[in-house]
């Protein structure tokens, strides 16, 4: 199939869904989770603008091996994934600073099949930036970027221009809970037609001690990214804490067989969210969990796959099996 191209569209296009319903999303967020008896909140709100220079710090620290992981994997199957899905589009949920995304970006230029990137993130700067050197980087490229929320704007994703992989890096999916991860996997394979594939990211179950070290660094550089969350909160909430009221936690659950980071309270004391007129108590050594990171097997993510209908192609692993990559594609 010829991909479907209007030559009156110009290289860049970029539609924003931000109105609001973010700073809405947090405040609910907030008022759902510190009212709970087991304290939580979401992870997705670690991401501003220090959040987000934080967890790139993360990725460069030598206890974090699964950006690394995962771009050695793409260096080595970008050419054949290219190859396997003629893709002429790549569709990227919380594509950032769209890293990776030139390794495989590279391969489809280079197999002459690439024509549009369709990068989609909440923060709008990374957006917009992104466009602007990739479309200067890779002459003919057209960028259509969608300023959103995966969670709640995967259906503003453009319809397919031609046969596209849909690319979920980094591991993000283990952010999800089991539930709501088959829930979204069904939401992404909704953006596949026969021809699509989605390319996702998964760090493996392996030895807890490592696996613990990649989120509780020597240099503190993930403390300082998860009590983060809370000056998010002080910000754009009005909240009143001292993020050194708490300490740093990360414990792998071998039954869940995910990492869960924590913030401990070090004393018991109240702190006041000023924007929801909310007191929040916290009791010595009480705990608010801000992240889960599901770790995989190939039989767990062949249960979620087949659970969206999807169904596996390709399951490539780098040589230590730290971390996976996988191409499926919607069960015909
Ligand atoms: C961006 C969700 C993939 O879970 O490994 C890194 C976030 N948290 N260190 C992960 C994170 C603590 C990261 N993801």
């Amino acid at each position: 199939m010829e991909p479907v191209v209007n030559p009156e569209e110009t290289a860049i296009r970029i539609d924003s869904h931000l109105d609001g319903s973010q700073e809405r999303s947090l405040a609910e967020d907030v008022l759902d989770g510190l009212t709970r008896p087991f304290k939580e909140l979401p992870p997705k709100h670690f991401y501003d603008a220090r959040g987000a220079e934080l967890f790139d710090r993360i990725c460069e620290l030598p206890e974090y091996y699964p950006t690394r992981a995962e771009r050695a994997i793409l260096e080595r199957t970008a050419t054949e994934l290219a190859a396997l899905t003629n893709a002429v589009e790549l569709v990227e949920l919380g594509s950032g600073t769209a890293a990776k995304t030139r390794v495989l970006l590279d391969a489809l230029h280079a197999a002459g099949t690439l024509v549009r990137y369709v990068p989609v993130d909440v923060t709008e700067s990374m957006v917009r930036d992104c466009a602007e050197t990739l479309t200067e980087e890779y002459p003919g490229l057209r960028v259509h970027g969608v300023i959103g929320d995966f969670e709640r704007h995967l259906d503003r994703v453009p319809p397919a221009i031609g046969p596209r992989i849909v690319a979920f890096l980094g591991g993000t999916v283990g952010n999800f809970q089991p539930g709501s991860r088959r829930r979204f996997l069904r939401s992404i394979a909704s953006l596949l037609g026969p021809e699509d594939h989605l390319l996702m990211g998964t760090d493996l179950v392996k030895d807890p001690d490592v696996l613990e070290a990649a989120y509780d660094d020597a240099e503190g550089v993930t403390a300082e990214f998860n009590r983060n969350v809370l000056r998010v909160l002080n910000r754009e909430l009005g909240a009143d804490f001292d993020p050194e009221d708490f300490d740093h936690i990360a414990l792998f659950n071998p039954e869940h067989e995910w990492i869960e980071m924590r913030l401990r309270s070090r004393r018991e004391h109240t702190t006041m969210v000023r924007a929801l007129d909310l007191p929040v108590s916290f009791r010595a050594g009480e705990e608010v969990r801000t992240e889960i990171s599901a770790k995989f097997t190939p039989e767990r993510l062949q249960g979620d796959l087949s659970a969206a209908g999807l169904e596996l192609v390709r399951w490539l692993t780098d040589p230590e099996e730290l971390f996976a990559l996988s191409l499926s594609r919607v069960v015909q």
